[in-house]
């Protein structure tokens, strides 16, 4: 990013000639928060800076948030095939809280910064000597701005290393006015012109391409603009909240009520703020088994995707998108054993890049045999043995299968879930529903989605979608 960026400010001058000759730079947000620094340092950051936050909302909470150790955690996947690493991960919460999760819920975790984010940041602002000096925020003496409020997710005080480390989302796409406002902060000549005329309206079009479009962040504005120093205060200002990020429960509680088990997708090359965070957490656990690894996190709202074992279901899960399932199939199995349930059919379409990738496959086939699983349809993108068959996608066997497939989604009772990205996945997933009902009841395009949107309303078209 470094070299690109050294040649790109050049490039931007030389093809927006027209539009910096003339242009209106936005108005410059006024600044309210004031950074008080003292000689001492804080002593003590073990716990997640927005613990210290009074008053956080947490999204979707339906506990407060508690303290997890890593209890267990292994690589269940680590290539050749694929970009992605699959990790899983046990959490003990002993005793923290009492509050029985359902199979199909979700956790949210508090997460960090990484170190490097961090230092890139730290040497990066102005008048911060000690990162770990204590510093108090307040609202400035004399502010002109109407309604000054401080974020409720920076607590007013902790140190520089601290609010970047657990506050602050340093890879959100930073806003036009925040532009605006580094430019104050920028001291070349020609990086400055470039922020201003990208946040004002004629520079519109080219924010739009070279920021929204790159979902460029604010650290890679601070490679493209080097002479750009701005001030903890502005970042404090501006930087949204660093967000608890959302994963799916893979356990059921009636095997351990104290526990959860999450499976991580890890991207290799790029990977992200939680999976970084999660990833290193992990890395030290296996490193060294002994010595304590915490994870703050709250319990998520239930939501639909709740699994309804009386009632028949079918499920279909994408790589790890299989995680909620393992719950529901786990918490299958304990109701068989109890024998006090009537319990519903559960037919699995899964989609991994290979048979090593495929997610807990060995249970899988074991639930097949103890017919906790009635059918299990697996299918293998990349994998290079012929043995696998045909099958490269999910919809590969939904169509194949399309007639039973739809014999038994439109019984009255049975559930439809789906586990997937949001963004193509899930809607490619229902696009070959429709095609498989029109196929199946030899009906119009328009009376397949009448099907689903019908499901939908009752609640039982039911979709966890991972953004
Ligand atoms: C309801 C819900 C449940 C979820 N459950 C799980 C779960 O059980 N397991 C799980 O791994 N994730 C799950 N996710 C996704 C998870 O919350 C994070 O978004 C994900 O781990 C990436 O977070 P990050 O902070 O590392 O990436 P960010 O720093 O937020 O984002 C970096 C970019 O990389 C993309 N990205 C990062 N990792 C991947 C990946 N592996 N595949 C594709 N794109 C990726 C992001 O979409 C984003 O564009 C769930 C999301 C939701 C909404
Ligand atoms: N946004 C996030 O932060 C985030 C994080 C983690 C996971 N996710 C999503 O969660 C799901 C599981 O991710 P993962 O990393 O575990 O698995 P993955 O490695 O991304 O994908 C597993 C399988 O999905 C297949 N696939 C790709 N596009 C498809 C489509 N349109 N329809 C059906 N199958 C398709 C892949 O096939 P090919 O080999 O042909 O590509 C591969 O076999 C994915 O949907 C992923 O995008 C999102």
């Amino acid at each position: 990013m470094v070299l690109e960026s050294l040649e790109e400010i050049p490039k931007i001058i030389q093809n927006s000639a027209d539009i910096l000759k003339k242009y209106t730079p936005a108005t410059l947000p006024v600044e309210y928060i004031n950074v008080n620094y003292q000689e001492d340092t804080l002593q003590d950051d073990s716990q997640h800076m927005q613990l210290k936050c009074s008053n956080l909302p947490y999204p979707f909470s339906a506990t407060p948030v508690i303290c997890g150790q890593i209890k267990d955690a292994q690589i269940l996947y680590d290539g050749p095939i694929g970009s992605k690493i699959f990790i899983e991960l046990t959490i003990d919460y002993g005793n923290e809280i009492d509050y029985r999760f359902n199979p199909g819920d979700t956790i949210g975790i508090l997460v960090s910064n990484s170190v490097n984010d961090i230092e890139k940041v730290l040497s990066k602002i102005l008048s911060v000597d000690t990162p770990e000096a204590i510093c108090d925020i307040s609202i400035k003496n004399g502010t002109a701005k109407k309604n000054p409020k401080l974020p409720q997710h920076v607590p007013i005080q902790s140190s520089p290393r601290a609010i970047l480390r657990d506050c602050l989302d340093l890879r959100s796409v930073p806003k036009k006015l925040f532009l605006r406002s580094l430019a104050e902060y920028t001291a070349d000549k020609d990086e400055k012109s470039v922020l201003l005329m990208l946040s004002s309206k004629e520079g519109t079009k080219l924010y739009n391409e070279l920021i929204l479009e790159k979902t460029r962040t604010f650290l890679d504005i601070l490679d493209l603009f080097p002479s750009c120093i701005p001030t903890l205060s502005l970042l404090i200002e501006h930087l949204p909240r660093l967000k608890p990020r959302p994963y799916s429960i893979a356990n059921s509680p009636l095997s351990d009520p104290s526990k959860v088990k999450l499976i991580l997708s890890v991207l290799i090359e790029n990977s992200g703020v939680a999976t970084s965070f999660l990833t290193e957490k992990v890395t030290s656990f296996l490193e060294n088994p002994e010595k304590t690894q915490q994870l703050s996190f709250y319990f998520r709202e239930s939501n639909q995707f709740r699994f309804d074992y009386e009632k028949d279901s079918i499920l279909i899960g994408i790589g790890c998108g299989i995680s909620p399932f393992l719950g529901f199939l786990e918490h299958k199995d304990e109701l068989m054993k109890e024998k006090t349930t009537k319990l519903g059919s559960t037919w699995l379409f899964v989609g991994s890049t290979c048979q090593d990738s495929a997610v807990h496959r060995d249970e899988l086939l074991d639930y097949q045999i103890t017919g906790v699983l009635d059918h299990l349809y697996e299918s293998f993108s990349r994998d290079p043995d012929p043995e696998c068959g045909e099958f490269k996608h999910v919809q590969d066997q939904l169509r194949i299968n399309a007639l039973e497939v739809v014999e038994q989604l439109t019984k009255k009772d049975t559930n439809l879930y789906v586990c997937a990205d949001g963004t193509k996945i899930s809607k490619s997933i229902e696009e070959c529903i429709k095609e498989c009902l029109m196929m199946s009841l030899e009906c119009s395009d328009e009376e397949a989605i009448l099907v689903i949107k019908e499901m939908r309303s009752a609640g039982r078209y039911k979709e966890d979608i991972w953004v």
